[in-house]
Parts: C-alpha cells; structure tokens; sequence
C-alpha cells in the first residue's frame, strides 16, 4: 500500500527534517508553483528559492546573470525585478537568467523540502507531469500545500484531492492509504472542481474566485492570473528541486549523462595512459 500525506499548510510542516527522505510534491497553485513551471519552461535557466528577501540578496551578489524575483503581499518586492505573475516570465525577461526567487509562502515550502528524497513543484498547470511522476516513483508521497499567512487555503487543498483523485482513476483506491487531511482534499476536489466525472477548467476558475487568496489577487488586477492558473495540463513540464535549485526534469537528467559521459571520457584517458607509461 502507498501512504499519501498531506499537509494542508507550509506552516504545519516544523522544520525541514520532517520531510527529510521523503518524496514531495511542493504544491501553490496561486501563485509561486504556476509562476516557477512558466519561467522554466519560458527559459529560464534555473530558480533558486530563498526563504527571505536578505538570503535572496545574497544568493544574488555570488552568482552572474541572476535577477532577484518574487512577491511581498502579492507585490512585487521593492528593488526586485520581477513579482510573482506568471505573466512577467516571459523569454525577453528571463531566458538563460538564474532567478533568485522568494514568495510568502511558496518557497518557504520548497525551502522545507530540502532534505526529501525527491521533491517537485506542482500546479494545475502540470497535473498530468505530476501524477505520471508518482505512479513512475511508486511509493510513499507527501503533498505539501503551501497555504496562506500560515493557514489553510482552499486552492491548493483543491489540487493536492485532484491528484489524489486521477491516481484512484489510474491505479483504483484500494492501492492507497489516506489520512485525514488527504480524505477531505479529496472531497472537496471532487465536490468543487469535478463536472461530468472530470475536473473543469471553469469550476476551477470558479473555486479560485471564491477563495481568499484569488480575491486579493483580484483587488490587485490579477484577475488574468486567476486564469491563466487555472488551465489544467497547459505545460507538459516537472520541475525538479534538487541541491538548493529548481530545474525541469530534463535539464537534470541531461546534466546527468553528460557527467557521465566525462567520467567515462576519463577513465578510459586514465586507461591510455597508463598503458603508455
Ligand atoms: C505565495 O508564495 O504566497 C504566493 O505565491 C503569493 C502570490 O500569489 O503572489
């Protein structure tokens, strides 16, 4: 049996041994984990999540072609170049670039995350990427929702029962445990969002309307966030958090094959030479 947890917010997960060795999916639909998966698959080079706006300072003075992002109260933070709308992770303002990215409480989450086993960023976004990964990895999970101000928030627990609910669809519920915070995602995933017998664009848009967090983002004119958010499979992408930086899947796993293929360069080099000496 695979035993799902859920933390329903950031805030509830103490310290960043508790999620030591586990696999987590990082969840904050509105905003951070939509706004990391389009500045990736925009070309952004990497993000680097930092807990405080002093640590993103930091980050900032040691690394060449960064730029410092990320979002105060849904604005962006004073002497940062980028806020927090996915909109402003367009190519001309990012690509190649490592952003230094920090937000109230989506990278707090992913900061916690540091210690896992493995760990991705996930939204409605890259659903389908996500449930994919966690029927490949086959084991204990543990979704992270960031929540709001230390709290629970409606939209990510929405998201974490809607991947919930497309893994009892794909490898039926007997193969998995809930606990309670797992169990009520799920309700209300299927209560809110669902139409037909599948979730709807429109109830999720609809759901993010209602919820605390989506009329703020309102009120700041943020209504095409909510929108743009709130498209179901629209990027095809898995961000990986791995040694303090975010990158897709991909660029890792080629990274990967490239050091191996130096290895392998050096060893046999090493081989050469020796029969020379
Ligand atoms: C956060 O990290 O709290 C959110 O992404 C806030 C936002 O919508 O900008």
């Amino acid at each position: 049996l695979i035993n799902i947890s859920v933390y329903l917010s950031q805030s509830l997960v103490p310290d960043e041994l508790t999620l030591k060795d586990k696999n987590v999916v990082v969840v904050d639909v509105l905003r951070a984990s939509s706004t990391i998966l389009t500045a990736l698959v925009n070309g952004a080079k990497e993000v680097i999540p930092a807990e405080n706006v002093s640590v993103a300072a930091r980050i900032s003075k040691g690394l060449g072609n960064s730029i410092l992002c990320g979002e105060r109260n849904g604005k962006v933070i004073e002497g940062f170049k980028l806020g927090n709308s996915p909109f402003e992770y367009i190519p001309d303002n990012i690509k190649s670039k490592s952003l230094i990215f920090s937000t109230t409480n989506g990278t707090v989450a992913i900061a916690k995350s540091k210690f896992a086993k493995s760990c991705v960023i996930a939204s409605f976004l890259n659903l389908n990427a996500v449930v994919k990964h966690l029927l490949e990895t086959n084991d204990d999970f543990t979704i992270v929702c960031s929540g709001k101000f230390n709290d629970f928030c409606v939209e990510d627990s929405v998201y974490a029962g809607l991947i919930i609910a497309k893994l009892f669809e794909i490898n039926s519920k007997t193969n998995y445990t809930l606990l309670d915070s797992g169990y009520i995602s799920y309700q209300i995933s299927k209560q809110l969002i669902y139409k037909n017998s599948k979730p709807d664009q429109h109830r999720v848009l609809n759901m993010f309307k209602k919820s605390e967090h989506g009329k703020y983002l309102m009120s700041l004119g943020f209504d095409n966030d909510l929108e743009y958010c709130s498209n179901i499979d629209l990027l095809n992408c898995l961000p990986v958090f791995k040694n303090n930086i975010i990158k897709l899947k991909e660029s890792f796993d080629s990274e990967a094959t490239e050091k191996s293929k130096m290895k392998r360069v050096n060893i046999s080099n090493k081989t050469g030479n020796s029969k020379n000496e």
